[in-house]
């Protein structure tokens, strides 16, 4: 790694977060409720990227998620790539894959449905992975996941 070209500086221990749309940026912070922890945490936005154009990357200092917290950037990050941080190696990269259920992360579509009028949390069914479809538990309005707003 040349340190030369690292805009943003490297971290000891922790998550990296990579390849994010630069409009996404704010939703992944709000997902992984990144804005409550007391560890570091370092965003670069606008960065160039020889893969993708520009692009946002975030680095957690000291913190590992689970499975189940990543998997929620598939919402609004499907193509993101995590580096795994252990004294300053990447020990390892992972991707984030669709859950089978997407439990309270979006609103439903349809501005009859329970869960728009009640206080209550959402449940869609992820009914087609690739085509990126889900389906509301309550009113089963079919949607598309990357049209969906975050509750
Ligand atoms: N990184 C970091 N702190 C470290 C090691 C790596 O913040 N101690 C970051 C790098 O800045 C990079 C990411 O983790 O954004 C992945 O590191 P590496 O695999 O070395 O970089 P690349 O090969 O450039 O990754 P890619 O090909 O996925 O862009
Ligand atoms: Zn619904």
């Amino acid at each position: 790694m040349n340190n030369r070209k690292l805009l943003v500086s490297a971290i000891e221990n922790g998550t990296v977060i990579d390849h994010i749309p630069c409009d996404r940026t704010n939703d992944v912070v709000t997902l992984l409720k990144l804005h409550l922890l007391t560890s570091t945490v370092m965003i670069g936005i606008n960065l160039n990227s020889e893969k993708v154009g520009k692009k946002s990357i975030i680095k957690v200092a000291d913190r590992y998620f689970t499975d189940e917290e990543l998997n929620q950037l598939s919402v609004i990050a499907p193509d993101v790539t995590l580096c795994i941080i252990r004294n300053y190696e990447v020990v390892e990269k992972k991707r984030v894959e669709m859950p089978e259920e997407l439990c309270n992360i979006v609103k439903c579509a349809n501005p009859k449905c329970i869960t728009n009028n009640e206080p209550m949390r959402t449940i869609f069914h992820v009914i087609d992975k690739h085509q990126g479809i889900m389906k509301c538990h309550y009113c089963e309005k079919e949607q598309r996941i990357k049209d969906a707003k975050l509750k």
